[in-house]
């Protein structure tokens, strides 16, 4: 654990080797194809993520969709287990959804939230969780209380443990924000959760397969993710975790047949553990898919992966600012994804550009994190994420690039 709260995997994890990395992008197609970084909107799948997808899709063209699940069964049903042991969760407390934020909208609107009561939240907010806290707020009567950060811009521990008292519903705080840099400590925040016993649902979107998380260790009591971002999943994947010593007790807002039973004329049952925040209908090409990808992570550890994630981003950032771009990145340790502006230059403009030029990189909007644009006034920027199979001689092509546009 560092002074801020969160394990760095830094200490004692050594980040992956020239050799290694060069072997994992020999297994991802698309590795020699472009200049991904862009892998915060959308990473690049291994061959063995693409292969599993494609199985399964021919399975269901020549023997049919409901018959290629039932012989996928025990394959679908590991694909919980993998990813509960990535995050350090139990089978029982997973559940799949098709995007990161449908799993946290399905955790959040389960809350318990009274008239009056304050959902805690931080500067690092992502736009559709505060759009779900605003709707709370209408539908719920909550009030939303944003902690302010500290001087490394991260969230304020101190003032956040502050203002928790008996009117709190929830804390919910995002890991790693869309753009920025950020990683919060999330730990921190959790040990003055559960010190309160208040309910904490962390947004690990951009941090699942970036960083070592643990649940037990943030003591967070739900948690969303994404496929596609930092787990090199597929599109349309993510997953739910809940914690066994509160699921039960959460109702989702809109079980189907496949989260209950309906038991009777008037009465249904909801299902144990975190199947009930799941729909009946799922893309079971992409869930395998999403398990080639988490066992893929957890192969080569998730404590290297953020090792080498930081080590990367590092060296981008110092070529960056050596080519004189303004940096936008918070924290004591900022993660992959890298947010900067140059003078004169339009940040969708510099994408389009680079596209050209087979370099990927994405835009940061101010309404994505409005709390933290206005806050500090961070305009449109270039965000450019790196990840463990980004080469320095992609990121100097990168920086030349830039600066020739
Ligand atoms: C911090 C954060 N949370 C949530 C999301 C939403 O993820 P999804 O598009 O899978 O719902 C994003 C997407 O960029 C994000 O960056």
């Amino acid at each position: 654990m560092n002074e801020h709260g969160r394990k760095t995997a830094s200490s004692t994890s050594l980040p992956l080797t020239t050799a290694e990395i060069a072997h994992q992008r020999a297994n991802t197609p698309g590795a020699d194809n472009v200049v991904h970084l862009n892998h915060a909107g959308s990473s690049l799948p291994t061959r063995a993520t693409l292969d599993t997808q494609i199985d399964h899709l021919q399975s269901e063209a020549m023997i049919g969709g409901y018959e290629a699940a039932h012989k996928a069964a025990g394959r679908i049903e590991q694909v919980y287990a993998s990813i509960a042991s990535l995050i350090g969760a139990k089978r029982n407390e997973i559940a799949r959804l098709e995007q990161a934020t449908a799993a946290w909208n399905a955790g959040f609107w389960s809350l318990p939230m009274q008239p009056g009561q304050r959902i805690i939240t931080a500067n690092a907010a992502y736009a559709s969780n505060a759009i779900a806290f605003l709707r709370a707020v209408e539908r719920r009567g909550v009030v939303v209380d944003v902690v302010g950060d500290d001087e490394h811009g991260q969230v304020d521990v101190a003032e956040l443990a502050r203002r928790v008292d008996s009117d709190v519903a929830l804390i919910a705080l995002t890991h790693i924000p869309t753009n920025g840099g950020l990683v919060n400590p999330a730990a921190a925040v959790g040990a003055i959760a559960n010190e309160a016993g208040i309910p904490y649902i962390l947004d690990a979107c951009q941090s699942v397969g970036q960083l070592d998380l643990d649940v037990v260790e943030i003591g967070c009591d739900l948690l969303s993710g994404a496929g596609r971002k930092y787990l090199r999943g597929p599109r349309g994947t993510g997953f739910l975790y809940v914690n066994e010593r509160i699921l039960d007790r959460l109702i989702p807002d809109h079980p189907d047949l496949h989260a209950a039973t309906w038991t009777a004329p008037s009465e249904y049952m909801l299902e144990p553990g975190a199947k009930r925040f799941e729909s009946w209908e799922f893309s079971y090409a992409n869930w395998l898919g999403l398990g080639a990808a988490a066992d893929q992570a957890r192969a080569i550890g998730t404590d290297r992966i953020e090792a080498t994630i930081y080590e990367r981003s590092e060296s981008l950032r110092r070529q960056l600012c050596s080519a004189g771009l303004t940096l936008w990145d918070l924290g004591p340790r900022p993660c992959g994804i890298i947010t900067a502006t140059a003078d004169g230059l339009d940040p969708t403009e510099a994408k389009m550009a680079l596209r050209q030029q087979g370099i990927n990189i994405s835009v940061g909007l101010p309404s994505s994190t409005r709390f933290d644009s206005v806050n500090r006034d961070v305009p449109e920027t270039m965000r450019i994420s790196v990840h463990y199979t980004t080469t320095e001689a992609e990121i100097s092509r990168t920086v030349a690039a830039l600066s020739e546009i």
